[in-house]
């Protein structure tokens, strides 16, 4: 047998489905063998007394991405994925977003040109659409999702990206014809402006009225009506960024229905509640993001459902604007909350806040944390030809996790460009200490291993929605409708 060209000994190994001890070798970039007596490798790593886990993939991220008003995040991307890599990341898929009048063609490759020189790590794009004319349809968005593009996000709120539902039934009409998945942010744009009105104009516009103008009614509403209209059609759908009990009981209940619905959750809605926005002069702010953050009892109800399978991913929705004029502050040093940049940074601390208060606390087993971290996300987004998985053939992206380090998370330790973290103080125990991308490393000993633009574009294979049962709506099916085919 000839030589492997790394082999990692010793070590506990998991995937979504099982955990044990291994050894795992990499030759050529890919997963050659797991298991015992694996014959000989140029190099040895020693896992013994750590895990060995697939890289994280961070599926939702805003990496040097304008904001709709203009505003540039914190990251770009050589900071943003340094940064997801520290955190156990192999693999981020941050968005490529359309600003109203852009074709898609120039925003990927906007986006393109903006990564390629500068991710550490590998990555793909989710395409924002904020302007669905027929040549988007028809044209663009076929094409992006032959090219591998093959999830795009759209938005019920926020002025200069919502989406009325007939376009969404239009988007989501698309995406189900190409096999492309398509997320959504839910929130109801009517009742959140309605607040945030009230609210200012009766004198109450500091950070933390932000949290009380997206009223918990305005997430479910909305993600009720977006499951209804995909739905209507059948099409698979994944609700971001759920914040409230009430939008994850709707996920649940379409799940049971066998509804092709997807749901996701962040640390910031675990481990943050609103409380902590009462903070002197501006410095709330710093917790404004959307949907905000709940009350102490939500974070227990999204920790119940992340653990028993409501929510499929957990993602950061790092959204990094630094606490001064060129992010929260822009629009002056002490503005409304409807003027404050909305996202909180977290790509870094994403996993080894789940490993921590997670998986070291038993609230989940060390294979769902696989699952989470990496496992669902290959399969939810198509990159499970290539990532996601200790198993043959996979590429040997690999994070080896030490459970005895524990740490204080500290801002200034962090590889963004924020000036502060809000899990600041908190003590983590168990962090990545190397970090492999196609079998090369990445991090070590706390060392950025790599240089700009070594990570590579993943073309993401179609959506793969089955065991999703689902079925279309009666008045869209031939056999009860006069025979009218709708082209579905
Ligand atoms: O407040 C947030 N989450 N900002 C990022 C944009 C988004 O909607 O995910
Ligand atoms: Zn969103
Ligand atoms: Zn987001």
């Amino acid at each position: 047998m000839s030589r492997h060209d790394l082999k990692i000994i010793g070590g506990t190994v998991a995937t979504s489905a099982d955990t044990f001890v291994a050894d795992v070798a990499v030759r050529d970039g890919k997963i050659a063998a797991v298991g015992g007596d694996l014959g000989e490798a140029e190099r040895v790593i020693d896992a013994t007394g750590k895990y060995v886990l697939p890289g994280g993939i961070e599926a939702h991220c805003h990496i040097e991405q304008e904001s709709s008003s203009g505003l540039m995040t914190s990251d770009d991307y050589y900071s943003g994925s340094v940064s997801a890599a520290f955190g156990g990341n192999t693999c981020i898929v941050p968005f490529a977003a359309q600003h109203r009048g852009q074709s898609l063609a120039e925003v990927l490759d906007i986006y393109h040109h903006r990564a390629a020189p500068k991710s550490v790590i590998d990555y793909s794009f989710h395409l924002i659409i904020s302007d669905p004319t027929d040549e988007v349809l028809n044209e663009e968005l076929p094409r992006a999702i032959a090219g591998g593009i093959t999830s795009f996000k759209i938005y019920m709120t926020y002025d200069r990206l919502i989406v009325d539902d007939g376009q969404m039934l239009d988007i989501l009409a698309i995406a189900k014809k190409h096999g492309a998945l398509t997320m959504i942010h839910a929130e109801n744009n009517a009742m959140i402006k309605w607040m945030s009105r009230r609210l200012v104009n009766a004198g109450h516009g500091a950070p933390k009225f932000h949290a009380l103008s997206h009223p918990r009614t305005a997430e479910s509403e909305a993600i009720n009506r977006a499951v209804a209209l995909a739905g209507f059609i059948d099409a698979p759908i994944l609700i971001v960024h759920v914040s409230t009990e009430a939008g994850a009981r709707i996920i649940a209940k379409a799940r049971y229905e066998g509804r092709k619905v997807f749901g996701e959750t962040c640390p910031q809605y675990m481990f943050l509640d609103a409380e902590r926005m009462d903070l002197p002069g501006m410095h709330g702010a710093k917790l404004c993001c959307s949907p905000p953050l709940r009350d102490r009892a939500s974070q227990e109800e999204i920790w119940r459902c992340l653990q028993n399978g409501t929510f499929q991913v957990y993602s950061s929705d790092h959204a990094p604007y630094r606490f001064d004029e060129t992010g929260k502050l822009n629009a002056g040093p002490k503005p409304d909350f409807p003027q404050i940049a909305n996202g909180l940074p977290g790509i870094e601390m994403r996993l080894p806040l789940l490993f921590s208060e997670g998986f070291m606390k038993g609230r989940i087993t060390l294979s769902h944390f696989v699952a989470l971290a990496a496992g669902n996300v290959s399969q939810i987004y198509g990159l499970d030809h290539c990532k996601g998985s200790i198993t043959r053939g996979r590429d040997a992206d690999i994070a080896i996790w030490d459970p005895e380090t524990s740490r204080e998370v500290k801002a200034q330790d962090l590889h963004d460009n924020m000036d502060y973290t809000p899990y600041e103080g908190m003590q983590i125990t168990g962090w990545p200490t190397t970090v492999l991308q196609r079998g090369r490393v990445v991090i070590d000993n706390n060392e950025l291993q790599v240089d700009h633009g070594a990570g590579e574009f993943v073309p993401r294979r179609t959506i793969d929605s089955t065991g999703m049962p689902g079925r279309h709506a009666p008045e869209l099916d031939p056999d009860q409708n006069f025979g009218v085919e709708l082209g579905l």
